[in-house]
């Protein structure tokens, strides 16, 4: 399909997020020099306040804030590279900056970023209950399972859990915060009758006796159900077990394809997937991340992008793509990719070999491509086309990578969205409620959905854990 061949009618708007991170280089290392860019006042909340009005101004979808909890690369070795460029340290706690920017905002999707090792589910279902609570239903949870060795080792374990493994636990994980988010309370259990003196009702707040080689929660939650009750679900993995896992649980899946030929190989091989697990295929949206570089004439555009090069830290970019071996060592940048053998994020490799197919590509090209693949770089009206191309591919949403805070959201928001809007490709106005119904149409998670089962299973449950072992027996789990 060719840009321009569906009519405005006919076509679905896309989804814009805003891609960020509490801290002051991100994607684009080097460019927080630059005499525009905020992003290193990223411990003041009022960058972030500032930031969040723009991206409602411009009818954004959703401040979507990644987060890792450790330093990438080898753990052992020096981390002078990381420390020198800003790069994701220093950093903050996303999740605790959404309830200051819930305050400030009013329908803008709040997405934080939760590796499922950083703490324990009944706490952390908790937070997020809270944040839903404080944003009128306007929080997504990523669900991330960490590539470094160095973020494990900040809790307690000795290295980055094997890539199979840290899906096991995801699902184990996830497991519980739905049985808290979708079974633990009925709908109308909450009465605050302050004439009947009664706050809420007894035999609809269920414990959950759950059980599973890492968890053992007893509940009953303690919130009382937000607004959509189990947060909107993003996740990010790109390798067979993360499709897989994205099959079942997510509702937006986020990629950084190199093409959107190898974009549209994802998504459809994700729908089907999803298909298989009694899920509808639009049950999920698929989000791509694209930077832009933006000119009035597309020779303006490409003076701009030299200006941005040089800014740009190659050390910062290859810190940040760096592939260790299972021993937790890097590999140089001229390692072939059929030399690794990793424990690390898997899914990006693998774009890399369908990508390049006419020599064998090596580490260092990974580096390239985080720069290079997924710049669009053009006038508004050239990249409204190349926009249209990602969704022939199937994309529903545009993840956007900034180069500097707020500057590359407002340029976006100024020159890029009017043309969008245009080809009826971007909302003009929020639609109301939560951030589910705005993308779904339904507050709460689809009843497709695995978590959607532990709505109302907990009403006749066992009242004791000697009953729920007793239970589980006899069902066989
Ligand atoms: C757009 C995008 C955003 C991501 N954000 C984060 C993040 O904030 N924190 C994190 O630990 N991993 C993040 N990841 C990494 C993924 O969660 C995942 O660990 C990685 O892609 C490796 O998974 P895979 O081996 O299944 O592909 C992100 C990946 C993508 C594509």
């Amino acid at each position: 399909m060719t840009p321009g061949s569906t009519t405005p009618a006919q076509r679905r708007r896309l989804f814009f997020n805003a891609f960020v991170m509490n801290t002051t280089s991100h994607i684009h290392h080097g460019q927080w020099r630059r005499p525009d860019a905020q992003q290193h006042n990223f411990n003041d909340v009022e960058t972030w306040i500032d930031l969040a009005r723009i991206l409602e101004e411009a009818k954004f979808d959703s401040m979507f804030f990644a987060d890792v909890v450790g330093l990438y690369g080898d753990a052992e070795a020096d981390y002078s590279v990381y420390v020198n460029e800003g790069l994701q340290i220093p950093s903050n706690d996303p999740a605790v900056l959404v309830g200051a920017l819930a305050a400030h905002t009013e329908h803008i999707g709040l997405a934080v970023t939760s590796n499922v090792f950083q703490q324990h589910p009944t706490n952390f279902a908790r937070q997020l209950t809270t944040l839903d609570h404080i944003s009128k239903g306007r929080v997504a949870w990523n669900i991330v399972t960490g590539t470094q060795d160095n973020g494990y080792r900040n809790f307690g374990y000795e290295a980055l859990a094997d890539h199979s493994e840290r899906y096991r636990w995801a699902d184990e994980f996830v497991d519980v915060t739905y049985k808290l988010w979708e079974g633990s309370w009925d709908d109308d259990a909450l009465v605050q009758d302050k004439a009947g003196s009664r706050h809420a009702d007894p035999d609809k707040i269920h414990k959950i006796f759950h059980s599973s080689p890492r968890y053992r929660v007893e509940g009953p939650f303690l919130p009382a159900p937000s607004p959509q009750r189990t947060p909107l679900l993003f996740q990010a993995g790109s390798s067979g077990p993360g499709r897989d896992f994205a099959a079942r649980n997510a509702e937006a899946v986020f990629l950084i394809a190199p093409t959107p030929e190898i974009a549209r190989q994802q998504i459809e091989e994700t729908r089907a997937l999803a298909v298989s697990y009694g899920r509808d295929p639009h049950d999920i949206t698929f989000h791509q991340g694209l930077s832009f570089v933006i000119g009035d004439t597309e020779d303006e555009a490409r003076e701009k992008f030299r200006w941005y090069q040089q800014y740009v830290s190659a050390d910062g970019y290859s810190a940040h793509s760096a592939i260790v071996d299972k021993a937790g060592r890097v590999y140089p940048a001229d390692t072939p990719l059929s030399q690794i053998d990793t424990n690390t994020a898997k899914g990006f490799l693998e774009h890399l070999r369908k990508h390049i197919t006419d020599r064998e590509p090596t580490v260092g090209d990974l580096a390239v491509q985080r720069l290079e693949e997924t710049v669009v770089v053009g006038t508004p009206e050239q990249i409204a086309d190349t926009v249209e191309l990602w969704q022939a591919a199937g994309v529903d949403g545009i993840n956007v990578i900034n180069w500097v805070i707020p500057g590359s959201f407002q340029e976006f928001a100024d020159k890029v969205l009017p043309v969008l809007r245009e080809r009826g490709l971007a909302q003009r106005e929020y639609g109301e409620g939560t951030l589910r119904r705005k993308l779904f149409g339904q507050d709460r998670l689809s009843g497709r959905h695995p978590a959607a089962r532990y709505r109302g299973a907990f009403t006749n449950g066992p009242r004791s854990w000697a009953e729920a072992e007793q239970a589980a027996l006899t069902s066989g789990h």
